[in-house]
């Protein structure tokens, strides 16, 4: 399983598209984040992206298979090669090679680190040997995190449970789980990568992180119609654009050494956002620890080309986001359509209930 999810990220081919810029005007800029994929400032396949790790000097050694991230590395500057190829006739007078340095430099935080409080509070959570109380020690040591986790334990989605408000944050802990307390860090930790890259894009990074926020709610009510655990597909809705975040915080840096509007081409960061983002929103994933199918959902949640692996995962971030561009724009999703395209395996009659509801939903 885990091979044939690691091959699958080497022989990938272009990102699909749901944000493409088409003008460097803001009305366009803002208008952009639901343009269809046209398959335009794609990339061809990296097929350069290894499988294995050798030393060529030493051929009697054994080739080892790459980790996930390492793979992911690979496939990150295969892309980045290919859009520097692409654009080095048009780079003169422009700032398109120090963004692609920036976004080279994979070793070096392309990918912001969490903050400290998030990453302990992610280790509990994941120690099987950690108890309730070592997390709510640490919460508690953090306003943010616990304003979001009694928010969390608050919504609607677990009204259910209890219709007493929780005040408390073992309460909030007990109620929402481990998987749930991990929702909420990610998603703070999503948030620090919102960043202000000036002009026309400050709009953008908002409607990212609004589709981002959109998709959450969406991908965990559709969720166990796919058999996919509901906290788990929540945390992958909120984070699987995370990699044009990604990209936005290092204009915005960019923006920064500068002190002035770095000089990219409306094609070449159209380009870059649909090329990348699927990549880069998987080694995003894959630093926080995320695991090896949450990072594969991530890096092919366009489903184009279509995965090779079964992955009920990457079908619900996939439907999720169609329900909300749907929504969003206020037009009929045909479902059938939509499982032919992403080639689905689960069934429509059983999902459809769910998506349905989620269709009715004003935007
Ligand atoms: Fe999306
Ligand atoms: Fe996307």
């Amino acid at each position: 399983m885990l091979r044939q999810l690691l091959r699958k990220l080497s022989r990938r081919r272009d990102a699909g598209v749901e944000l493409e810029i088409e003008s460097e005007s803001e009305e366009h800029v803002d208008d952009a984040i639901y343009a269809e994929d046209t398959g335009e400032g794609g990339q061809p396949a990296c097929s350069g992206a290894e499988e294995t790790s050798s030393d060529s000097a030493t051929t009697s050694q054994v080739s080892a298979p790459l980790s996930m991230k390492d793979r992911i590395k690979n496939d990150l500057s295969c892309r980045l090669a290919d859009l520097q190829d692409k654009y080095s006739d048009v780079s003169e007078g422009t700032d398109i090679v120090a963004l692609l340095d920036m976004l080279e430099d994979a070793e070096n935080n392309v990918v912001r680190q969490p903050p400290l409080a998030a990453q302990r509070v992610l280790a509990v959570s994941r120690n099987p040997d950690a108890g309730l109380n070592d997390l709510v020690g640490l919460l508690e040591r953090d306003p943010t995190l616990t304003q979001g986790l009694l928010r969390y334990a608050n919504s609607a989605f677990y009204a259910g449970i209890s219709s007493e408000p929780v005040v408390a944050l073992m309460t909030a802990v007990q109620r929402v789980g481990m998987a749930g307390v991990e929702a909420v860090v990610l998603r703070s930790i999503a948030e620090g990568l919102i960043s202000r890259p000036g002009p026309p894009f400050d709009r953008l990074v908002g409607k990212v992180w609004s589709h981002m926020v959109r998709c959450a709610p969406i991908a965990r009510s559709i969720a166990p119609a796919f058999g996919v655990e509901p906290d788990r597909a929540f945390t992958l809705g909120l984070l699987h654009d995370a990699g044009k975040l990604v990209i936005l915080d290092r204009v915005s840096t960019l923006r920064s050494n500068l002190r002035r509007a770095p000089e990219l081409p409306t094609a070449f960061l159209s380009a870059t956002l649909s090329g990348l983002h699927q990549t880069l929103g998987a080694l995003a994933a894959a630093e926080w620890g995320l695991g090896d199918e949450t990072v594969a959902a991530i890096a092919n949640h366009h489903r184009n080309p279509v995965p090779e692996i079964d992955s009920t995962m990457c079908e619900v971030v996939y439907v999720a986001e169609q329900v909300d561009l749907a929504r969003q724009k206020n037009e009929e999703l045909v479902l059938a359509e939509l499982w032919k395209a992403g080639q689905l395996t689960g069934s429509i009659e059983s999902t459809s209930e769910a998506i349905e509801a989620e269709l009715s939903q004003a935007a």
